[in-house]
């Protein structure tokens, strides 16, 4: 079996780690394993490589992705499903394994389907924002990036008074890594694009903690509209001091946590297992904490909402 991994859209903690994981499987087991450098571009251009354990075991714990990605839309162009099957089948790829959010799995997989190209699909986001599965790859170590920089904010905040600290996220449009990280973080506030929320209630909230703490945490998506100005809008507010750190792009290219690299074993097993079986179409997703493989597109799920339970208790909590 000559299998063909490809990334699409944003890299995420963890892909290495699968790409290590299943070469070694496959390759002990007699079966060849392929990477595409630039994701579908890079397939229609030839840049088709082969991945070996010696090559690939030594990025298992590396951030980023080993192949590169690509978002161009060259699967919309005319003839590209000609041009597809052609270099697959010039290669004698006889699968696919497909790295990717919630664009890649909603677009590329159906459409991979149609054309009959046997494809498992890996929700691989730091966002965690896809339907029908509970955790996409790349997610866990997005977290435990963000809780360095808390506990370095809460260490300065702690010992010199008079602060508002705001913590912005990644997470795109959508406030999943916001709201998880201030709940583990035990932070003071929390706001994401979901869910509106009043400016003289955060004002009055955040000056009430510093007066109780000597300094508070806000955490927030990058989602939300007023990402870019609420430190001095805070300060406006509050006329309290407000220190903001962005995470950025540093936290998308975090090192994979434990829970990424276990998640990640499972993937390449499942995905290896579902491949062997004739498996033509499916995704890894994680349903009650287990990883499993849903057979077929993963389609029809309603979209997902960082839990309103949570954010409850981190916004009502007076702590
Ligand atoms: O992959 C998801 C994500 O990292 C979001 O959290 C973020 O908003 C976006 O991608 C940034 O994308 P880029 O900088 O690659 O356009």
């Amino acid at each position: 079996m000559r299998t063909l991994f490809v990334v699409s859209g944003g890299d995420a903690p963890g892909i290495n780690t699968v790409l290590a994981h299943y070469t070694a499987l496959a390759t002990a087991h007699g079966d060849e394993v392929f990477g595409a450098q630039g994701g579908f571009a890079g397939i229609l251009a030839g840049q088709i490589e082969p991945l070996t354990p010696a090559l690939i075991t030594p990025w298992a714990g590396q951030s980023g992705s080993y192949l590169l990605s690509s978002r161009d839309p060259v699967l919309k162009q005319a003839e590209a499903r000609e041009r597809l099957t052609a270099a697959l089948s010039g290669h004698a790829i006889d699968n696919v394994i497909l790295f990717g959010g919630d664009g890649t799995l909603r677009y590329v997989s159906p459409l991979l389907s149609e054309w009959g190209i046997p494809c498992i699909g890996l929700p691989t986001t730091i966002d965690n924002d896809i339907a029908g599965t509970e955790q996409t790859l790349g997610f866990d170590s997005a977290c435990n990036y963000a809780y360095q920089a808390i506990d370095g904010i809460l260490a300065t905040g702690h010992a010199l008074h008079n602060r508002i600290f705001t913590l912005e996220t990644l997470g795109g449009n959508t406030g999943f890594l916001a709201l998880e990280i201030a709940w583990g973080a035990g932070a003071h506030a929390v706001l994401v694009p979901e869910y509106p929320y009043d400016n003289d209630w955060l004002a009055e909230r955040l000056k009430r903690t510093v007066g109780r703490h000597g300094y508070a945490l806000l955490v927030h998506s990058e989602g939300i509209p007023a990402s870019r100005t609420l430190a001095e809008d805070i300060f406006k507010w509050t006329d309290i001091r407000v220190r903001d750190t962005r995470l950025g792009h540093a936290q998308r290219g975090a090192k994979p946590s434990h829970g990424d690299r276990a998640l990640a074993a499972h993937m390449a097993r499942l995905a290896y297992q579902a491949l062997r079986d004739g498996v033509r179409t499916g995704t890894v997703v994680v349903r009650q904490g287990k990883p499993l493989l849903h057979e077929g597109l993963l389609q029809g799920y309603p979209a997902r909402l960082p839990s309103r339970d949570l954010y409850d208790q981190i916004n009502g909590d007076e702590r």
